[in-house]
């Protein structure tokens, strides 16, 4: 897909208008929507792909376009990584046990604008071990968030993870990344979740991207099974992963994947 919008900085990445901020706005809203939506699906005996198909539905009955569908021939609404896969998790018709985690990822187009979420989820009770790992993924992913601002750069982001991860004695995937996103899915820059303060690109207004730390309990290192897309941990670990959807403004951020019923963090009480 072309993209013909704003402007492109020195390094590749676009720079959309003020007006832009709505439409990407209204895309990720209806993704983090559908995060939460799906949140009552989630339970002990529940297969993954039962969670996908409900996902299809509720894009399609929003009148939205899934972008992982037909996507370097990814047929699925949503990736659905569970215990130790990273991400890009098929789903199918395994069953969830008690005291699994998974990320949902999901990404819908609205008007040609990409909203693209992620967020973790459990199926009966959150074992303790877990629960630390997905409070300091998520957490993570609001310490790269805060660093989005005007002249800050993305080796600012990456660093503000890492730091954070790794001071909790947890690791950070090097293998995937964050991306830019507007008007397609996945659009330079990388985003990544480890780097030194100053380096990279500076933030400028109108810039549109993911923040998508995975963390593992164990050592970073992933391999990708014979399907071609599912990520898991080398060593076995688990590993979890949070994802926004976030436009620089002209003093900060905009989230544009908030969740409109507060169900981001998995320990929300419904
Ligand atoms: N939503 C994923 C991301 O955060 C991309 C999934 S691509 C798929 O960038 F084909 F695996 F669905
Ligand atoms: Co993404
Ligand atoms: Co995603």
């Amino acid at each position: 897909m072309k993209d013909h919008r704003g402007r492109l900085t020195k390094d590749g990445i676009r720079i959309y208008e003020q007006s832009d901020f709505a439409g990407m706005h209204a895309a990720g809203a209806l993704s983090a929507r559908i995060l939460d939506d799906i949140a009552d699906h989630v339970f002990v005996g529940q297969t993954t792909g039962e969670i996908d198909r409900l996902i299809t539905q509720m894009v399609e009955d929003a009148g939205a376009t899934s972008a992982t569908i037909g996507y370097k021939g990814y047929e699925h609404a949503s990736c659905i990584s569970v215990n130790h896969v990273v991400c890009h998790g098929i789903p199918g018709d395994k069953k969830l046990k008690d005291g699994d985690i998974l990320n949902i990822d999901v990404t819908a187009i609205v008007d040609g604008w990409f909203g693209d979420t992620s967020r973790m989820y459990v199926a009966g009770k959150l074992p303790r071990k877990a629960e630390r790992l997905v409070q300091v993924t998520h957490d993570a992913l609001f310490k790269g968030i805060e660093m989005v601002k005007p002249g800050n750069t993305f080796g600012d982001i990456g660093h503000a993870i890492q730091a954070y991860v790794e001071a909790q004695r947890m690791s950070v995937v090097r293998d995937f990344c964050g991306h830019g996103l507007g008007r397609v899915f996945h659009a330079p820059p990388n985003v990544l979740h480890y780097g030194r303060p100053g380096t990279g690109a500076k933030l400028e207004e109108g810039m549109f991207f993911t923040i998508e730390p995975m963390v593992n309990l164990g050592r970073p290192e992933t391999k990708t099974l014979a399907d071609d897309w599912t990520a898991v941990t080398r060593d076995k670990s688990l590993s979890a992963q949070f994802e926004h959807s976030v436009g620089v403004t002209a003093d900060g951020v905009e989230i544009f994947t908030l969740s409109p019923g507060n169900r981001f963090h998995p320990t929300y009480s419904s």
